[in-house]
């Protein structure tokens, strides 16, 4: 039988992997895209999707409720992808409303879309969220699917009301649902205002390295090709109700990680080894500033048998390699909205 996999936020970074790889691998079934295009959102991202016969594309709010109703019903939605939000915390601080529209109300209307359609039949609503609902680690010990919510940012906030809402919807309505949180990722197509893009970008300027705070925080970083893997297991194979945590085993402190990356990147431009770590600039600390992420994903490596294949060294550098060799698309995005933010963000 045919399927159509509603695909939130299929725009964006995660999600244009996501669409590419289930367009490509599932021929059969129907892939609609949903997305609003905001700052974060970008057909570029999906050009090559473009003219492809399993593959459809809605520009829709995910918080306007009667457009969602309606395209459940035109394409006979049997399942969701949802990947849809505003994922930038420091975004978060600065406009935490925006955050709960989309993540919070546009996740419920999603939920209640899926509800009232899904009556009867084969059905999944697919969550993905973060790591970042567990809160802060210290020096030791990783998230596990047990460990309690705590989240401490605004976006973290919203993603997880948003977690609560669709595990309430599969316990008081039966709906079929399951999550899984992962740790930060990396990759092609990430918006620069992330750490890595951000960075690559702006020593391909000669720009100032901005780091908060003394650069010891600590966060996981897994290949966006690894997380993609996981989620066609976790949609296909994993238990109804249940949460599966996915991180790279990969953990590094923002400076190291910066170290590193300004090391290849020397290399890449021809320049002599150094010259980017000069770009580094500690600055203000973010406000409530997590100290360390670390994953334990031993429920997903036991019970589905994934395991995370790109190692750090051969993902960064083909993440290197993209962002010199797609100038165009950065050139697209930092002229326009990102400039005004970039202003704002770091007062230049
Ligand atoms: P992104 O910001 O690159 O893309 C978000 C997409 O959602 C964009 O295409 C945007 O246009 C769309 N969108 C935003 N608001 C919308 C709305 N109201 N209606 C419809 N579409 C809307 O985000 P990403 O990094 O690709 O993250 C995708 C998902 O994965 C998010 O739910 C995020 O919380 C989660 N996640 C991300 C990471 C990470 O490291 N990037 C890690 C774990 C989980
Ligand atoms: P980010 O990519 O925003 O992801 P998240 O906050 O969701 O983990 O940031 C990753 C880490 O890098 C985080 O500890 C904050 C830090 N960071 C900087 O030091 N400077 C920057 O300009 C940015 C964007 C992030």
């Amino acid at each position: 039988m045919q399927k159509s996999i509603l695909i939130t936020g299929g725009a964006g970074f995660i999600g244009s992997h996501v669409v590419r790889h289930f367009v490509h691998t599932y021929p059969e079934y129907r892939i609609i895209v949903l997305d609003k295009l905001t700052y974060a959102g970008n057909l570029a991202n999906l050009a090559d999707m473009e003219g492809k016969a399993n593959y459809f594309f809605e520009k829709t709010d995910i918080a306007d409720e009667t457009a969602v109703s309606e395209i459940f019903a035109k394409h006979r939605v049997d399942a969701v992808l949802h990947l849809a939000a505003e994922s930038h915390v420091d975004r978060s601080i600065t406009h935490p409303l925006e955050f709960i529209q989309t993540n919070v109300i546009g996740t419920a209307n999603l939920l209640n879309a899926a509800r009232k359609q899904w009556t009867s039949g084969d059905h999944l609503f697919y969550q993905i969220s973060t790591d970042e609902v567990y809160g802060s680690l210290g020096a030791e010990g990783k998230f596990t699917e047990m460990t309690p919510y705590d989240p401490r940012s605004p976006y973290s906030a919203s993603k997880a009301s948003a977690d609560h809402f669709v595990r309430a919807y599969g316990h008081t309505y039966g709906l079929p649902v399951v999550l899984s949180n992962c740790s930060n990722n990396y990759g092609p197509f990430q918006f620069p205002e992330k750490l890595i893009p951000l960075m690559i970008n702006n020593i391909i300027q000669e720009k100032p390295l901005p780091v908060y705070g003394d650069g010891s925080n600590v966060r996981d970083w897994l290949w966006v090709g690894d997380h993609v893997k996981a989620i066609d297991l976790i949609f296909h194979q994993g238990k109804n109700g249940e949460t599966y945590n996915i991180g790279g085993d990969n953990e590094l402190s923002n400076l190291r990680l910066l170290h590193i990356l300004c090391d290849q990147m020397d290399q890449k431009l021809d320049k002599t080894q150094g010259t980017a770590r000069k770009l580094i600039t500690f600055i203000k600390d973010r406000p409530g500033h997590d100290k360390r992420y670390a994953i334990d994903a031993g429920k997903l490596k036991t019970e589905l048998g994934w395991r995370p294949e790109t190692n750090f060294e051969n993902g960064i550098e083909q993440t290197i390699d993209w962002y010199l060799s797609n100038r165009e698309w950065l050139e697209n995005i930092i002229s326009g909205e990102y400039m005004h933010y970039y202003q704002q963000q770091y007062h230049t």
